[in-house]
């Protein structure tokens, strides 16, 4: 088998500088329990919506119905968000119902546990009321409530406390424990409310309060792009719990938060639009913001009734580019950043193109959004890969989920669609269903021919990335996902993998490739050549996935070279491959199924290589 690549500079074709990223969805508690580094769950006793009695769930009493009795009412201080926790204390320090030792209260085991690690400080922020004076402790403990990882007393008067008031902490753990609870305790009779009660690790990715393992195994994607928040989150399975991005802006304590019926798990919306537009930032790259169009998995906004809706989106593209004098901009100055964010692109809705309003919605936020923001770029949820569009649109939407044979034969899916019109955004792709599990190598094979496929179709793909991103283990909404967490643990499935080996495409040069093979149908093949931005070299990077079950003997033939101008130094071979196709990756064995790197033995015009069996392979080959 031969693969022959044309190796000449002259002959390359640009590959879109954005044309791999990222599609963070909430989704498997991605973000509240994940990305975003809170630790407290429901923070403000909201879970069960703005009635009372409120869902408190996770926190748990401490103490019995003798010692403390606890309800929700409607007294915060924060208009948008009414519900606090009420305590009623009947023990006390001296008397006749003298409380335990340790006291009574309530406890919060964050998102299935708390990760606390030794003299890392932890910042303890809460609002609270009480009718006698104050003598609460605020700890960190064991997942049963002992040992004492770290602690502060509040105390004060009864008058210092007659009217909310904020109490700000910052505690520094003592010991490790990956599965700790914060917990409020007292000794002391009265009655106590408590509201938004947060703990953040001081020490999150450039203090903007993003968990910084998880942000480090996106860094290494150098992902383009950022497509936000949803996915299905955006549209709801009802159009009241589809996500609104006016909800999840401002000071982090009077946001409402609001329950996921998709997903099934409610949100204090810490990460909010602002925070998915820094999070951008920090990765340097584009943010692609997908809005609710106002159709919902079971009801829709009909055309004629969906002008508030466009408003509320041209006011959110305000909120990100207009200035601080501006009535968004100023709010998103006043959050901390003066600037505007570089918004470019915007999706219209997820997976709406079938139903009944979303052509003519679509249509009126196309219209006010390009009078009012020439620029942006503008994304339709209609798949234009087979067929022309009927309306408008700078990009269309193309998703899939398949089985592993099929998602490998789409290596050639846009090999025949209109070289002319708007370009594709594979924003979602992955294998599913048995041949994936919860990440398999067979999975992440098939992947990796299909990317090679629109990494030789890209132009006509603007955009690619896998879904979903993130998975907290505890919650597994969607198998498989990309990152698997949980409070102090991570791992790439091998479809992160895969995508590390299409890191350095975007805005490459794609090099033509022939293979020559008695039956090629199991070998996919493309070739690049970039920059390394650490070292500065340029290398040629060929990439071949052999998705058959024999091992194939490929001699590379590389044309248009001058002589000598490949360098053996540095020239390595990066293979992903596992004894057992079904094989994954898990917390106990992480790297089972990891891309194993070495150096080349030679380069030159002619290589004889042989690629294994069930394999993905990249050669960088390091030039003069
Ligand atoms: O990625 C999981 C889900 O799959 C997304 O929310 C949705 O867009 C698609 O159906």
């Amino acid at each position: 088998t031969t693969l022959t690549v044309n190796a000449s500079d002259a002959s390359g074709k640009p590959i879109p500088e954005t044309l791999f990223g990222i599609f963070f969805e909430e989704i498997n508690h991605a973000g509240a329990g994940g990305l975003w580094a809170e630790l407290v769950s429901n923070r403000g006793f909201e879970a069960g919506g703005p009635n009372t009695p409120s869902n408190i769930d996770p926190w748990s009493i401490i103490g019995n119905e003798s010692l403390i009795n606890i309800e929700t009412d409607r007294t915060s201080c924060f208009d948008r968000n009414k519900v606090a926790l009420r305590l009623e204390v009947l023990c006390d320090s001296k008397g006749d119902n003298i409380c335990p030792a340790d006291g009574v209260g309530v406890y919060n085991p964050g998102f299935w546990g708390m990760n606390i690690e030794q003299g890392k400080k932890y910042k303890v922020v809460f609002y609270v009321r009480s009718t006698e004076s104050l003598n609460l402790t605020v700890s960190l403990t064991g997942s049963n409530g002992v040992g004492n990882l770290a602690s502060s007393v509040i105390t004060g008067s009864a008058l210092d406390f007659s009217n909310w008031t904020k109490v700000e902490k910052i505690l520094v753990a003592k010991a490790t424990d990956h599965n700790s609870r914060l917990q409020l305790t007292t000794t002391t009779k009265g009655v106590i409310w408590l509201d938004q009660v947060s703990a953040m690790p001081l020490d999150t990715y450039k203090g903007h309060g993003f968990r910084t393992d998880l942000v480090e195994m996106l860094t290494a994607l150098k992902p383009r792009f950022i497509r936000f928040p949803g996915g299905c989150f955006v549209e709801g399975e009802w159009l009241r719990n589809a996500f609104r991005w006016k909800a999840s802006v401002g000071p982090w304590e009077e946001r409402p938060g609001h329950f996921g019926d998709v997903w099934m798990y409610w949100t204090d919306d810490g990460l909010g639009y602002y925070e998915f537009l820094q999070l951008a930032e920090d990765l340097g790259t584009a943010p692609i913001w997908v809005f609710n169009n106002g159709v919902s998995h079971n009801d829709q906004v009909d055309t004629s009734a969906v002008l508030p809706l466009v408003q509320e989106a041209l006011d959110g593209l305000e909120f990100a580019r207009g200035d601080r004098t501006s009535k968004w901009g100023s709010l998103r100055a006043a959050m901390g950043h003066p600037a505007p964010f570089d918004l470019r692109y915007v999706a219209v809705g997820n997976e709406d193109c079938g139903k009944k309003n979303y052509r003519g919605n679509y249509l009126k936020f196309y219209s006010a959004i390009k009078s009012a923001y020439p620029d942006i770029q503008i994304i339709s949820n209609c798949d234009g890969s087979s067929r022309p569009l009927d309306h408008p649109a700078d990009m269309y939407d193309y998703h899939v989920y398949t089985n592993a044979n099929d998602m490998f034969s789409r290596a050639n899916a846009f090999d025949h669609t209109s070289r002319n019109g708007p370009k594709a955004f594979v924003s979602e792709y992955a294998v599913t269903g048995k041949d994936a599990g919860t990440g398999s190598l067979l999975a992440a094979l098939a992947e990796a021919g299909f990317l090679i496929g629109l990494e030789k179709n890209s132009d006509v793909i603007q955009m690619a990335s896998y879904a979903p991103l993130f998975v907290n283990a505890n919650d597994r909404r969607w198998n498989p996902d990309a990152i698997v967490f949980n409070s102090f643990q991570l791992y790439g499935t091998p479809s992160y993998w895969v995508q590390v080996f299409f890191s350095e495409s975007s805005g490459a040069t794609l090099l033509s490739t022939s293979l020559q093979a008695p039956s090629s149908n199991s070998l996919v093949a493309s070739a690049i050549t970039f920059q390394n931005s650490v070292d500065k070299k340029n290398y040629i990077r060929i990439k071949v996935v052999n998705f058959g079950t024999t091992a194939v003997n490929l001699k590379i033939s590389l044309d248009g070279l001058e002589p000598n101008s490949l360098q053996l130094s540095g020239s390595t071979k990066t293979v992903l491959t596992s004894a057992n196709v079904m094989d994954e990756n898990s917390f106990s064995q992480p790297k089972k199924v990891v891309p194993i790197q070495s150096l080349l033995q030679n380069v030159g015009k002619d290589m004889n290589v042989t690629v294994p069996p069930r394999s993905f392979t990249s050669f960088d080959l390091v030039k003069q």
